[in-house]
């Protein structure tokens, strides 16, 4: 197979293809797709791979193309490489709420995929928490969801990396060169990506859209707030479900110990709980700090916690295409 990656040299496009590796995708040629990186060699199966532009691969008629880019690269385009043929699994915001356009996290919805040419990748944020609540769904019907994230630098791609590696090596970081409105290291911003309707911010949007679409609830409640800290990697979350029955507490733990793709680490007299610096480099969503609300037998509160660029970005993107072509 002739496998695309359309921003293959971000920090979510190298993880992808550390993924593929892993997971022995079959791949006969590696087309990796830059900008500032073309002509530049990627290292892949002990072969280097020449980074080419988007014309030059579109030209390759690659069979199956990742979009490891952002929203507007994606825009531009993709279209053109699902016209010429390929199958995309796309990571971008670009097309996730469009209605012809399945958004997929395979624990989820894999039977959205169906034969579509073009499947979009959720946000990474959103991804953690439909696999962490979802097997609490099938059991209880969910309502409401109140959320905080706790975001990694790591979220907003490479630049911003930047900003926070030299901040903590205590060398100034030129304003002008800022990723983020404020510094980041030793801060923790209440803010992630733009500021839109009703003074919530995109990312806070994209928890509810973007759940709703998956779970096929357009009226889920979902109320979020999306914070940014200075962790490198690993999106941590704290989650209020309230569920239209009420919940037993010992059926949450069962049920969530077998879930596929869900880690249960719940032992809090001994400090086991899931942190960011225990999952970079995992694939599972990891799951503690499960309580009951003592006021209401129908909701719960937990703790979750992902490597956003594994299952929040490049893992969850090579399972979906694994389904998609039945492999
Ligand atoms: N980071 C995460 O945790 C995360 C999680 C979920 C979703 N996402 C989404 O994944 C996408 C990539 O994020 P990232 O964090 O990996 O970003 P990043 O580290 O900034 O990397 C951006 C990539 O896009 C390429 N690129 C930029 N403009 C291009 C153009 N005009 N034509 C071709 N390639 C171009 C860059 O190539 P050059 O190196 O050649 O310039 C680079 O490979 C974004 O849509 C982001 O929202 C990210």
């Amino acid at each position: 197979m002739r496998v695309a990656v359309l921003g293959a040299t971000g920090l979510v496009g190298t993880t992808l293809l550390k993924v593929l590796e892993e997971h022995r995708f079959p791949i006969s040629e590696l087309i990796p797709i830059g900008l500032t990186s073309i002509g530049n060699k990627v290292l892949f199966s002990g072969k280097e791979w020449t980074v080419v532009s988007p014309e030059e691969a579109l030209s390759l008629k690659p069979d199956l193309l990742f979009g490891m880019a952002g929203s507007d690269v994606a825009k531009q385009w993709i279209p053109r490489f699902v016209e010429a043929g390929a199958i995309v699994v796309d990571n971008s915001s670009a097309f996730r709420l469009e209605p012809d356009v399945p958004l997929v996290v395979p624990e989820v919805n894999p039977e959205d995929i169906g034969q579509s040419r073009l499947i979009a990748n959720p946000n990474c944020s959103t991804i953690q928490m439909v696999v962490a609540l979802n097997p609490l769904h099938e059991l209880y019907g969910i309502k409401k969801i109140v959320i905080s994230t706790y975001q990694a630098v790591s979220g907003s791609g490479r630049e911003a990396l930047e900003q926070l590696k030299q901040e903590r090596s205590g060398i100034a970081f030129p304003e002008k060169k800022r990723f983020y409105p404020h510094r980041i290291d030793l801060n923790v911003l209440p803010h992630c990506d733009n500021f839109l309707e009703g003074n919530y911010t995109r990312e806070e949007l994209k928890l509810r859209y973007e759940s709703r679409k998956i779970w096929h609830l357009p009226n889920l409640s979902v109320i979020a707030t999306a914070v940014r800290v200075p962790v490198p990697v690993g999106h941590s979350e704290s989650i209020y479900a309230e569920f239209e029955e009420e919940v037993d507490l010992k059926e949450v733990y069962d049920v969530l110990s077998s879930a596929q793709g869900i880690s249960l680490m719940d032992n809090p007299q001994n400090n086991e709980y899931p942190m960011p610096a225990y999952v970079a480099g995992k694939d599972e969503v990891f799951v503690g700090r499960i309580r009951l609300d003592q006021d209401n037998p129908k909701a719960i509160a937990l703790w979750c916690v992902a490597d956003n660029l594994r299952k929040g970005a490049a893992t969850n993107a090579v399972q979906i295409a694994v389904k998609r072509l039945g492999l």
